[in-house]
């Protein structure tokens, strides 16, 4: 088999709780705020020309958090695309931010569901279509968190929800009380310690949001395994990770990140990139020895 031959088990869709089909490369919102994701971003015209490429190109999925800025990315994207015709937007809440690059967790329900609203407002949606648990914080009894989100599913709040940085054992906890629609875990090539929830999400029909997909670490470097087959398929190192990860499962729903638009282009060219199964497999030895 050729390394351009096209595989028909790759799907470009994927439906996110049954009913919200989406591309499978979506776009992670999170570096359109100011440097340490705090504040205004430098070049904001930049962004929202980003943002707005997105959709020309056809990303119709989103991801976003309350703490992008904090509250900045959720406003960005509501200056570059309410209100957002064919275009699922998926925030989250459950961190909060004492300063830039500092993060952390609160899980107590009333704030939930309070930011919760407050995206709501700021997205300025009836209801958000993915809203994600940011962390399950370790203070606050966790039914009490998952309850937090039935309630915002019942009240209509929210249509989907999902976690992130989650243990199987925890999604499984997580859906004796609301469906589970996507699980967002740390996970690339090179990454590898969250295999056992991706196995799991593809077993059940979960999407699996792997964020950070692009830190392809000494996989990038010259003469790497990842280098020679991106030459050899006339790509770049970083959208052949990117098309290992969707050629990996197909709950997979990549969310590369950038503020720029060439880097934009580069990365939605990755979706049409479909990899050999050898070449998979070279891939996926390698990134597992890493
Ligand atoms: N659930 C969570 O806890 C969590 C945590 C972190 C992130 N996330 C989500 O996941 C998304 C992606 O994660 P991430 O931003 O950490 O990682 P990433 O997408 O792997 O990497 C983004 C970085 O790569 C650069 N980049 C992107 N495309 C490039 C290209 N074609 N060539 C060269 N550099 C490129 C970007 O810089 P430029 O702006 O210069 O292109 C940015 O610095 C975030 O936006 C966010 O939505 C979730």
């Amino acid at each position: 088999m050729t390394g351009t031959e096209a595989l028909s088990d790759v799907p470009t869709t994927f439906t996110i709780g049954g009913d919200l089909p989406v591309r499978r490369l979506g776009f992670g919102s999170m570096r359109i705020a100011g440097r340490g994701v705090w504040g205004e971003p430098t070049d904001r015209e930049g962004v929202l020309r980003t943002l707005k490429r997105a959709v020309e190109l056809g990303v119709n999925f989103i991801d976003t958090a309350d703490s992008y800025g904090p509250f900045v990315s959720e406003q960005l994207i509501r200056e570059a695309l309410h209100p957002y015709p064919g275009v699922v937007v998926a925030t989250k809440a459950g961190l909060t931010r004492p300063g830039p690059d500092q993060w952390a967790p609160r899980g107590d329900p009333d704030y939930l569901i309070a930011e919760a609203r407050g995206s709501r407002e700021r997205l300025g949606v009836e209801r958000i279509d993915l809203w994600q648990l940011h962390r399950i914080d370790p203070t606050v009894p966790r039914l009490e968190q998952f309850q937090a989100i039935r309630a915002l599913l019942d009240a209509g709040v929210i249509r989907h929800a999902g976690l992130s940085e989650v243990s199987v054992e925890e999604i499984e906890a997580a859906r004796e009380i609301f469906p589970v629609s996507t699980v967002q875990n740390r996970y690339n090539l090179a990454d590898r310690s969250s295999e056992a929830v991706l196995d799991y999400c593809t077993a059940n029909g979960i999407g699996f949001i792997p964020w950070y997909p692009l830190a392809a670490g000494r996989l990038t470097a010259k003469d790497s395994v990842l280098s020679r087959i991106a030459a050899g398929l006339g790509a770049n190192p970083g959208q052949i990770a990117l098309a290992w990860l969707l050629r990996r499962s197909p709950v997979v729903l990549p969310i590369p990140g950038t503020s720029q638009v060439a880097h934009l282009e580069e990365n939605v060219r990755a979706a049409s990139i479909t990899l050999s199964a050898e070449d998979f497999a070279v891939l996926d030895r390698a990134g597992r020895d890493e």
